[in-house]
């Protein structure tokens, strides 16, 4: 059997007492104790469980991570980077699934309350208020990610969404849209806020467009049905193009597209936002904004690792990362109807036997072709 604390103690001439505070650093012990304590676990090889160590200390090594959305690939890419930074620092991370659910939600901040995490990572949007989060997880460290919850100081990363919602607003118009169908997380979430009104910021500078918006709940389902509510005037040509504030519902929005004989990007060009995986691996691929998904998590692991170690929060905690356009397949040069559309005698045809890859090559200057 291993040596224990007492042999620990005994062979140092100090109490139990002392070793534990030289094992928890909870409380001072002199250099000169506090060295006869190490140099005893040395000489006797004392390895201090784990568990029991943490327990000395007060912590768990656990950290919570709140999502929203653990289906969706943004959630798992997200849960990666906590999770290699926070593997790297010995913790473990509990994951949380709330599907923005409000009782699904209180559950979790429940298990949080009751101190079974060192800190909590949260990214499950804001069905709960600044107030309601800091007083169900107590004086716990706590990160935001990926969503803003409206009043609170924590320490917070995002991406640029009003950036990212301009960028799509503009590659949009730059291929002649004027009338889109914007489809929207549920109300309360401040990242499709954010990405809509940058859109409308630059959409409403050009004469004559126009835009709806529609709820599709940031799932595929949710903007299939969207986009099927509003699939009469795609049917007749009077609008051509979806922004939608994620991937998932930009991927439902093609699936009712299809469904009804419309040609992509021929008659309805189809952008996203977030640059999932399947962004690239649906046909046609998806043009997005990109999110650097991976550097949101690592990032907010790191700022709570630092509070977890040194209880100080690192001096840049409140950041906002860039976001990139990234164009694929799924956008293209507005499909004029024939009554007011010149045909470019030159232009070659391009995959939706419409306009020109001229065009299509001159928008796309500086932005990434994946
Ligand atoms: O796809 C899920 C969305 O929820 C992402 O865009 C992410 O930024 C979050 O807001």
């Amino acid at each position: 059997m291993g040596a224990s604390i007492r042999d620990v103690a005994d062979a140092a001439g100090v109490s139990p007492t002392t070793v534990s505070h030289v094992l928890s650093g909870n409380r001072p012990v002199s250099p000169a104790l506090t060295a006869r304590v190490k140099a005893a676990m040395l000489q006797l090889g004392y390895a201090p469980m784990r568990s029991a160590r943490n327990l000395a200390l007060g912590r768990t090594q656990l950290i919570g991570l709140l999502v929203p959305d653990i289906s969706n690939a943004f959630f798992a890419e997200l849960t990666k980077g906590v999770e290699r930074v926070a593997s790297g620092q010995e913790y473990n991370v509990v994951i949380g699934n709330t599907g923005f659910d409000r009782d699904r939600g209180l559950m979790h901040l429940e298990m949080i309350r009751s101190r079974a995490v060192d800190g909590v990572i949260y990214s499950a949007g804001s069905p709960f208020t600044d107030s309601e989060i800091a007083r169900a997880i107590g004086g716990l460290p706590l990160v935001l990610v990926d969503e803003e919850v409206p009043g609170s100081t924590a320490p917070i990363l995002v991406s640029d969404n009003r950036d990212g919602g301009r960028l799509a607003a503009e590659h949009l118009l730059a291929l002649g849209h004027h009338n889109a169908l914007l489809l929207t997380a549920t109300a309360n979430l401040l990242s499709s806020q954010h990405r809509i009104e940058g859109f409308l910021g630059a959409w409403q500078r050009v004469s004559g467009s126009s835009a709806t918006t529609a709820d599709g709940g940031f799932t595929a389902d949710g903007g299939q049905a969207a986009t099927r509510a509003h699939i009469d005037q795609f049917l007749d040509g009077t609008r051509t193009a979806i922004f939608a504030a994620n991937d998932e519902m930009a991927l439902g929005a093609l699936r009712e597209l299809r469904a009804h004989g419309l040609a992509v990007p021929g008659q309805v060009s189809v952008m996203g936002f977030d640059d999932i995986p399947s962004a690239r691996n649906t046909v046609p691929g998806l043009t997005t904004v990109h999110q650097d998904v991976a550097a949101l998590g690592e990032r907010a692991a790191s700022v709570l690792m630092t509070i977890l170690s040194t209880g100080e929060r690192p001096a840049e905690s409140r950041v906002t990362l860039p976001v990139q356009l990234v164009v694929r397949e799924s956008t293209g040069v507005a499909n004029q109807r024939a009554d007011d559309a010149a045909p470019d005698q030159d232009a070659p045809p391009d995959r939706a036997g419409s306009t020109s890859s001229r065009a299509r090559a001159r928008i796309t200057e500086g932005v990434v072709h994946a």
